[in-house]
């Protein structure tokens, strides 16, 4: 179960003809009056000739663009590429424009063994963003197709030619690229894995395969011990399959850690619906629904590997929505982690069960700050579509994650939790049910997490935010920039830059 992801990198500032590889990219900006090649090594004379053709060869530099040359006789390579960067804005080009157009060149060349990337950059930021766009772009699952002849093998070195290549900062920033792209291509890998692979029981033994040789803890609890402790959202879903759920609990403790952050995740390896079965089309993508588990568990271990100063514990909501006769039906009522009752009123509305167990035992740990991340509505695709996730809570931190995201090159927009929805999820015979106010769903189901977050030692409730990632954390078109297709990896990137951003406030 590990990614491809045998890519190595080096930077250097020397003379391109030195440098033997198959491909060197350089990268083309969509200007306002048209493609503009970006600084790069290449002469001035190669540059000129180069522009008097741009147009004759159709290049735009629109992004994902990818146009090969022969190469020319002042550089060490078989093939000059035209990366497209997209859009100028101004003359900055940003980290995340770079991000993708190096993944983008990365993925479309598989098959070279040796590329070199010469993107303008004056800063060792956008040094990083070039190493961790290839690193993502290269990206493939290890499939299980039994003839790989059609497959073109990743790329496997990288050289990043930078001026600053000999920045002192430089290695630091490559190594937080090399780890982040990591994680990502950990939680893609987790995602694609099929359903009949990937349950709950093996989903816990990656979550320990992952972490070994790191400072992690990782605790898993079975199906007895659940039932035991009184865990009915997660036992309630599970109880329909014959593969029976876990919570996972993944712990990273810092030396002299600055704050404590709990993240929980979603992990329904496989979403049927239950009783309330989805349609045949619905279902295609359901092995996805423990993306949000999956991007926690690498987030830790990411905090982890970088060693940064904030104890991070992932609690990882693991089942299998499944009908059959011993499935939960619509109208039965569940005891959740801590008393609370919730009448379920729709079994495909499982995301909150499970993960209302998991708030409520991450609230008792008094943490500073509760994240979740779940693939947890429709309604979450409906209002902001395939590319950005749902962000809903309290404002301080939902204002800390959307800049983390905003650094971190993903997108994720705040959405309200209005007040007035909490009454929709009344229920007749138990505390709450677990469907509300259709319109707006992903709001509504935020409204029931809310109900589980816990109160610290002053009677304060935990500060919380919800990231709802169903759309974004699976890519059921064609691949783009660094995202492949199937699982993308989302929301790990945004909350490593989460912790960063409060490692940098405490100093
Ligand atoms: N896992 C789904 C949400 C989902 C939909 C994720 C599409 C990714 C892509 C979730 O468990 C679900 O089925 N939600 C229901 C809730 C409804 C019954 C209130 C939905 O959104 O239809
Ligand atoms: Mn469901
Ligand atoms: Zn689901």
């Amino acid at each position: 179960m590990t990614a491809t992801e045998n890519i190595t990198f080096n930077v250097i500032s020397a003379d391109l003809k030195k440098v033997s590889a198959d491909a060197l990219v350089i990268g083309i900006g969509k200007g306002t009056d048209g493609p503009v090649i970006l600084d790069s090594p290449l002469s001035a004379s190669a540059v000129n000739s180069l522009k008097a053709s741009l147009t004759a060869l159709g290049v735009t530099g629109a992004a994902d663009e990818l146009v090969r040359l022969p190469g020319l006789p002042d550089t060490g390579a078989k093939v000059l590429v035209l990366a497209g960067v997209g859009k100028l804005s101004g003359t900055e080009i940003t980290e995340e424009s770079l991000r993708r157009a190096t993944g983008s060149a990365i993925r479309q060349l598989a098959g070279l063994a040796h590329v070199v990337l010469a993107l303008p950059t004056t800063a060792v930021t956008q040094v990083s963003a070039i190493a961790e766009g290839a690193a993502l772009g290269g990206y493939q699952y290890a499939s299980l197709h039994t003839n790989p002849n059609g497959r073109k093998a990743p790329v496997q070195k990288v050289t990043i030619y930078s001026a600053l290549a000999k920045d002192p900062a430089l290695a630091a920033a490559l190594l937080r690229a090399s780890v982040v792209a990591r994680a990502v291509n950990a939680t893609r890998t987790l995602v694609n894995e099929p359903p009949s692979r990937l349950y709950p029981a093996t989903f816990a033994d990656a979550a320990k395969d992952l972490a070994k040789g790191l400072p992690v803890k990782v605790t898993v609890m079975d199906e007895k011990r659940l039932l035991k402790d009184g865990y009915g959202g997660i036992m309630g879903v599970g109880q329909g399959s014959s593969r029976p759920p876990r919570l996972v609990k993944v712990e990273y403790k810092a030396d002299k850690a600055v704050a404590d952050l709990a993240l929980v995740g979603k992990g329904i390896t496989f979403d049927s619906g239950g009783i309330s079965i989805k349609p045949g089309a619905g279902m295609i993508t359901m092995k996805c629904d423990m993306a949000g588990a999956a991007a926690v568990l690498n987030t830790v271990l990411a905090v982890a590997g970088l060693g940064l100063p904030v104890n991070v514990t992932a609690w990882l909501c693991i089942a299998e929505n499944m009908p059959s006769g011993t499935a939960i039906r619509p109208s039965d009522v569940l005891t959740m982690f801590g008393g609370k009752t919730v009448e379920v009123l729709n079994t495909d509305a499982e995301g909150r069960l499970v993960m209302a167990d998991g708030l409520v035992a991450a609230s008792a740990e008094q943490p500073d700050v509760i994240i979740d991340v779940a693939t947890l509505t429709g309604a979450q695709v409906m209002a902001l579509g395939h590319r950005t996730a749902g962000v809903m809570g309290d404002d301080g931190v939902v204002a800390a994650l959307k800049a983390a995201a905003d650094r971190s090159g993903e997108l994720i927009w705040p959405m309200p939790l209005p007040e007035e929805l909490r009454p929709s999820l009344d229920s007749p015979v138990a505390d709450m049910a677990n469907i509300g106010e259709r319109m707006g769903g992903m709001m509504t189901a935020a409204v029931f997490l809310q109900e589980f977050i816990g109160k610290d030692d002053d009677g304060e409730t935990i500060p919380w935010a919800h990231l709802d990632i169903a759309g974004p954390a699976f890519n059921e078109g064609s691949p783009y920039g660094y995202t492949p297709k199937q699982g993308t990896g989302m929301a790990v990137r945004t909350l490593v830059a989460y912790v960063e951003d409060v490692v940098a406030r405490s100093r």
